[in-house]
């Protein structure tokens, strides 16, 4: 890809701004995860080494512009980084407008970029601004490569030299050797509630995939098409759809399923055949011969995508079917494994399966984005600043 590469760029003693994608998980102001801030360090490292100046700018949540909320302020966050770089000297402002004395071989980080007016809509004024603070931009936020942001894009088409750190280049290498040319057969699974959501990314995956394995909501969209499924979650619009998909790729659907069968006095869980599902009943995990049939599957998989659980698994109940396949992924030491999406990074911390799959992408609509062959904003902006050397 023709990108810039921060490897190949000067930024010794350079003033540098680099957006960082530090949007953690957050619980009453405690960070949940420290995936994503753990991710960027390289990046900073690099940066450290080299004495620039370093300034950093990141998102946090979704507040309204203009508005500043404490719940969405990159304090824990600053806070976290101090103990991480010690011997650094990091300054934290919330004024974007205004001047600060940085060192060579210091750090500044500035509050929320979302909380600055005009940043959601890729305001040129304040993409100017950003622009102006550095010599060389480095994007390294990739959970944000398909925002056009005024700190993700707009800041990058209006600095002298933009590039890409190092996290933004593993995402992108790591995805394209899913996409490109994979090892076969590539095993996908895709799980979540919503097949609307997902049917663009679903169809691409069924381009490239020799199995798609379907779960949650998604499958049931599917088993809807010859199977009552009772009052289990679906998209009555999607079911054409999804049976054309069926007719023309190796889509795999529950052979039977874990349900939830609500009567008058009392609540019952069973597993039973995804054929015999009643009125009274609503699919809430793939069942134990679906499990069965599915490890076989993961087990002679040579590249595996997966995004998405197949079940309810935040319920200890209806966890099973998502935790067998988490586990069937990370036993499988022959092939390239690649897990991205929101629900997904939860599941791999809750089983603690993080060591055994290959490349876990921070990138939630990102990633699934850049899977589906979407052009990315920000790669764009990087395409355009890209210099031939
Ligand atoms: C993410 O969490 O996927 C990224 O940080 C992007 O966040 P956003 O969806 O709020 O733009």
């Amino acid at each position: 890809m023709n990108i810039n590469n921060i490897k190949k760029i000067n930024i010794y003693k350079k003033k540098i701004l680099i957006r960082l994608d530090l949007n953690v998980p957050m619980n009453k102001n405690k960070i949940t995860s420290y995936e994503r801030i753990n991710s960027s360090l390289k990046t900073i490292k690099f940066a450290l080494k080299n004495k620039s100046k370093i300034i950093i700018l990141s998102h946090l949540g979704r507040p309204t512009e203009g508005l500043f909320e404490k719940k969405y302020s990159l304090l824990p966050i600053v806070n976290y980084l101090k103990q991480k770089f010690p011997n650094v000297i990091i300054h934290f402002k919330k004024n974007i407008n205004k001047k600060y004395k940085i060192n060579y071989g210091e750090i500044l980080i500035f509050e929320n970029v979302r909380f600055n007016i005009g940043e959601k809509n890729n305001d040129k004024i304040l993409s100017k601004k950003y622009a102006s603070l550095c010599e060389v931009f480095i994007i390294d936020a990739f959970g944000t490569a398909h925002r056009k942001e005024a700190s993700t894009y707009g800041v990058g088409i209006f600095s002298k030299i933009s590039c890409a750190g190092f996290l933004f280049m593993s995402e992108i290498k790591s995805l394209k050797k899913c996409i490109k040319n994979p090892k076969l057969p590539l095993v996908t699974i895709l799980g979540g509630s919503k097949i609307s959501t997902k049917f663009n990314i679903l169809k691409k995956l069924c381009k490239i995939s020799d199995t798609v394995i379907v779960g949650g909501g998604i499958a049931n969209t599917f088993l809807a098409i010859k199977n009552n499924i009772g009052k289990s979650i679906y998209e009555e619009n999607f079911i054409n759809l999804a049976k054309k998909l069926k007719k023309k790729y190796n889509i795999i659907i529950p052979i039977d399923s874990k349900v939830k069968q609500t009567n008058i006095k009392k609540i019952k869980y069973i597993i039973k055949k995804s054929s015999e599902i009643k009125n009274n009943e609503e699919i809430m995990d793939i069942g134990t011969q679906s499990i069965k049939k599915i490890k076989k599957i993961i087990k002679k998989a040579k590249t595996i995508i997966w995004n998405g659980p197949v079940g309810v698994f935040e319920s200890k109940e209806f966890r099973n079917g998502t935790k067998k396949i988490a586990y069937a992924i990370s036993n499988n030491k022959n092939s390239f494994s690649i897990a991205g999406g929101g629900d997904t990074l939860a599941v791999i911390e809750m089983f603690n399966i993080k060591n055994n799959i290959s490349y876990i992408s921070t990138g939630g609509g990102a990633f699934l984005e850049f899977i589906e062959g979407k052009k990315l904003p920000v790669i764009k902006m990087l395409k355009k600043k890209y210099i031939k050397k």
